[in-house]
This record gives structure tokens, C-alpha cells and sequence, in this order.
């Protein structure tokens, strides 16, 4: 099992604090928050968001980089290992494998998502949408590109494939190249850039004021407005509160082992509270700051607020691939503000995306004590067959099937077990000193209280509300045209099938473990 080899580590506490801080931005910062924050009560959404950000999101982070740095000492990077050595018991390490799960699954479905970034960055520096006149006609354009019609502008998904294999192939190399050399290495150059990038577009959003002086509402500050004023008659909406708590999660890379692999190749006693901390308010500012100062007021801007509010409904995808175009053709330099957002969207998947290809890429190193080549081939081959069904699913609802149960509600399964283990079945203080260990600060000890009680009850409120309110009825199909059922019990036959192949992997290495010795 675990080979002799050293682990890899990280080569510089800033190149660790960028990779960390690249795997929580992401797409999510830029098309997510913002429709969420919109379609949920606006700047009274920040309200729970908020709540969420400081009993949940701070919490887990903590706990999370915890787990994964205690794992690391005993060569696991992946969430089996990590939890049979918090709990000695034998079915720990299978509910391990719900780690490898979820990230992967997300994995799949967020790099084709990804891939549509480059595609689109390409197609804003040669102006491929540039006239383009209308909301609809944008819409059809991605819809041609995303395989869901056939028309004018694309004929087939040819388009799509190729962008998909680019993504996908740049992924696995990154991936192949390791921690320090890869991963972190991408990190430094792509995080300062996506930052340098959204801070152009966001001081052009700013300046733009009224684009169209005779129709003065349309204006920035209106835009500003919408995100920001307060409904405060959504507050008692128990709805907003699971989408803020599902927002945190999703941002923040929360419940679902990819914090936990890129803690593994700390040192012992790196410090994990500052860099803890440090990760979570970088992509704090990178949500709230910068993603809300984009996409929503550059949109009421305009297109006014009735018609950005059809816009966010319409979900992140249609805000961010066919609303922005719309103005991007309508500025001055709008090719070169178009190629900056799209490939900003990118560098943010992509330092996202290699995230969730570590945690396998660590198992199979860790457990089969494969090398990396034989794993990321491994993956590649894996990844190539699965993501095939959600390119040529996609307008039956295959991919947002994946997203529902491995992207939103399995974070929410995966945090609480795993606060639970480590707070409870680990203890308290033993978690609490392993995550204070080495830190540069000490976590206030009120935080101990929050951890051990607060947010494991906060969760099972959350999974138990969320199961009733959303989860059956999704489970039922409710809401679902006949037409889209086979695709839909398709996509979960998948995951069964892929969990499946997972509990094996994990028995069949801790088999192999026990032969050895
Ligand atoms: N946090 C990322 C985002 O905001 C998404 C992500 C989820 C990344 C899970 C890694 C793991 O887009």
C-alpha cells in the first residue's frame, strides 16, 4: 500500500495559499453568486450568507484542512484513508469513498462546463457572437454550441468537443505534473491573472453609468441596488437559507475531499489556522466583491432590472453566456472585455477543476501505490467515457441531475458526517489541538464550541429540511417532462454504478494493505 516513497509536498507557503484559494474560486464566484444572491431577497441573502459563511463555511474550512494535514501523516490524501485513521472502525473508510464520489462526479460535469469558457473566450477575441441581436438569439447561439439545437450558428457539437478535449487534456496534464510542479505552479500564474482581470472588468462595469441616458433607470447604481437592497420579507424563507448555506458550500470547495487532499502534503506542523483563514476571505472578496460587481449590474445596465431578472432565472449559464456577450458587442474594446471575462472564467475552473481530480489521483497513488502516470491515465480513461453522457445528455437534464446529488445536496451529507467523525468520534480536543497545531494564530476557542456542537447541528438541520423540501421531490421526478425520465434515471444508474466501483477500489486496497503485512 502506501509506498516508500516521500510524499509530494508544497513548495512555498504563498504557492500553497494561491492553490488552496484557486481550488475555492471558481466558476462558482462569478456565475453562481451572483444569480443566487438575485434570485434569493438580494442584499438580504447576504444575511444568511453570512451566518452560513461564519458557522459553517470558517468551521469546516478548519476542520477540513485539519482532517486532511492528520491524514497526510500517515500518507492518505484521499478521504478513506483519512477517515480510517480518524475512526478505527471498518466501515469508516467506505464512507470515505463518498469523497471520491462527489469530487469526482463533479469533476466530470464542471470541466465540460469549464470548457465552454475557453470555447467562448475564443469566440469574444474573433467576434464570433458580434451581432447578435437579442437575448434569444444569444441563447441560440450557445444553445447550437452546447449540442441542444442545430441552427445557423452551429451545426453540430463539434465546436463544444473540441474545447471539451482541450480542457480536459490541459487538466490531466496539470495534474500529471504534481502538487508543486503542476498544481501550484498553475496557481501562481492563474490566480494573480484571473484577479488582475476581474478587477479591469469590474472598474469598466463600474464606469459604464448609464449606457443609455434615455432610459435613466438602467443604470449601474440600479444594478448595485438590486444586489444590494434588502428584502427583508424573504428572511423568514426557510428556501434562502438553504441557498446560502448551498452557496458556502460550493464556493468555499466545502464537503467533499478536495480541501482535505491539498492539506495532505503539508509538513506536520505547517500552520493550517492563517492559511485556513487567509483561503476562505480570498474567495470572499473574490465572490462578493468582485463577482457581485459584475455580471448583475453590468445586466440591469443594460437590459434593465424586469429583463435581468428573466436573465438570472433563466440560470448562472444564461447571465454568463449569453447576457454578457450582449454587451460586450456594445462597448468600445467589448472583444478584448469579452476575452478577459471568459478566459477569467477559465483560470478560475481550471485551478478549480485539478482540484477535484487530486483526491483520486491521491487514492490511487496512496492505496495502489500506482505512479502518477498510471493514475492520471487511470483518470483520464475514466473521465473520457463518463463525460461523454453529459455532452450528448445534456438538454435531457443528465448533467444538472449529477450537480443536484453530488454538487448540492451530497456536500451537505459529506460535511456533517465527516464533523461528526472528526469532532466526536476522533474528539473534540484532539481535533481542536490537531488544527491548532503549528498555527501561526490560535482559532478562538469559542470556535471549539461552534465546531463541536453548532455546525454538525446546523448541518442535520440543513440535510433534513433539504432532504424533505427538495430532495424527495427531486427524487420524484417532480417537475420533470416524461421525455427527460430515461436520461435522468440514466444519470443515477451512473452514480450508483460509480459508487460501486469505489467501495470496490477501497476494499480491494485495504485487502491488498493486509496481505503485505
Ligand atoms: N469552489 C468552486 C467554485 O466556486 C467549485 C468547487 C467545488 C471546487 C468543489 C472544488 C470542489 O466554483
Amino acid at each position: 500500500m502506501s509506498n516508500q516513497t516521500q510524499r509530494e509536498q508544497w513548495g512555498s507557503r504563498i504557492g500553497l495559499i494561491l492553490a488552496v484559494a484557486g481550488n475555492a474560486v471558481g466558476l462558482g464566484n462569478f456565475l453562481r453568486f451572483p444569480v443566487q444572491a438575485a434570485q434569493n431577497g438580494g442584499g438580504a441573502f447576504m444575511i444568511p450568507y453570512f451566518v452560513s459563511f461564519l458557522l459553517l463555511g470558517i468551521p469546516l474550512m478548519w476542520m477540513e484542512w485539519g482532517i486532511g494535514r492528520y491524514g497526510g501523516k500517515f500518507k492518505h490524501g484521499s478521504a478513506p484513508g483519512m477517515f480510517d485513521v480518524l475512526w478505527k472502525n471498518k466501515i469508516a473508510k467506505y464512507i470515505g469513498a463518498l469523497g471520491l464520489f462527489q469530487s469526482t462526479v463533479i469533476l466530470i460535469y464542471y470541466t465540460y462546463i469549464e470548457s465552454w469558457t475557453l470555447g467562448y473566450s475564443f469566440f469574444s477575441i474573433t467576434k464570433s457572437y458580434f451581432g447578435l441581436e437579442n437575448f434569444t438569439e444569444m441563447k441560440s447561439f450557445l444553445y447550437a454550441y452546447q449540442g441542444r439545437e442545430v441552427n445557423q450558428y452551429f451545426s453540430s457539437i463539434v465546436t463544444a468537443y473540441f474545447f471539451m478535449i482541450i480542457t480536459f487534456a490541459l487538466n490531466l496534464w496539470i495534474l500529471y505534473r504534481g502538487i508543486s510542479k503542476g498544481i501550484e505552479k498553475l496557481a501562481k500564474i492563474a490566480m494573480p491573472a484571473l484577479f488582475l482581470f476581474a478587477i479591469i472588468i469590474a472598474i469598466r462595469v463600474i464606469t459604464l453609468g448609464t449606457p443609455d441616458p434615455s432610459v435613466p433607470e438602467n443604470s449601474v447604481s440600479n444594478g448595485f441596488g438590486f444586489i444590494w437592497n434588502p428584502d427583508f420579507t424573504k428572511l423568514g424563507d426557510p428556501k434562502i437559507w438553504l441557498a446560502a448555506a448551498g452557496q458556502i458550500f460550493f464556493t468555499l470547495s466545502l464537503g467533499m475531499g478536495t480541501i482535505q487532499a491539498y492539506a495532505s502534503y503539508l509538513k506536520p506542523k505547517d500552520d493550517i489556522v492563517l492559511s485556513g483563514l487567509a483561503t476562505s476571505a480570498t474567495n470572499e472578496f473574490a465572490e462578493v466583491v468582485l463577482g457581485g460587481s459584475i455580471a448583475i449590474p453590468i445586466a440591469v445596465a443594460f437590459f434593465g432590472i424586469p429583463t435581468t431578472m428573466e436573465m438570472a432565472k433563466g440560470g448562472a449559464f444564461d447571465l454568463g453566456f449569453a447576457s454578457m456577450p450582449l454587451v460586450f458587442e456594445r462597448i468600445p474594446l467589448g472583444e478584448i472585455f469579452g476575452f478577459l471575462w471568459f478566459l477569467l472564467l477559465f483560470f478560475a475552473g481550471i485551478t478549480s477543476s485539478v482540484a477535484m481530480g487530486q483526491p483520486i489521483i491521491a487514492f490511487l497513488e496512496d492505496e495502489f501505490g500506482m505512479n502518477r502516470k498510471k493514475a492520471v491515465t487511470a483518470l483520464g480513461v475514466g473521465i473520457f467515457i463518463s463525460v461523454q453522457f453529459v455532452v450528448f445528455f445534456l438538454q435531457y437534464g443528465y448533467l444538472n441531475e449529477l450537480d443536484y446529488w453530488a454538487g448540492t445536496f451530497g456536500l451537505v451529507v459529506f460535511a456533517l458526517i465527516e464533523s461528526i467523525l472528526f469532532m466526536w468520534v476522533f474528539g473534540a480536543e484532539k481535533a481542536w489541538q490537531e488544527m491548532n497545531e503549528g498555527g501561526d494564530i490560535k482559532i478562538p476557542r469559542f470556535f471549539f464550541y461552534i465546531m463541536k456542537f453548532i455546525t454538525p447541528a446546523l448541518l442535520s438541520i440543513i440535510m433534513i429540511w433539504w432532504f424533505i423540501q427538495d430532495a424527495i421531490p427531486t427524487l420524484m421526478l417532480k417537475g420533470i417532462p416524461a421525455s427527460n425520465h430515461p436520461y435522468i434515471w440514466g444519470a443515477r444508474i451512473f452514480m450508483i454504478i460509480l459508487l460501486g466501483i469505489l467501495f470496490w477500489m477501497v476494499k480491494t486496497a485495504w485487502n491488498k494493505e493486509k496481505k503485505l503485512i
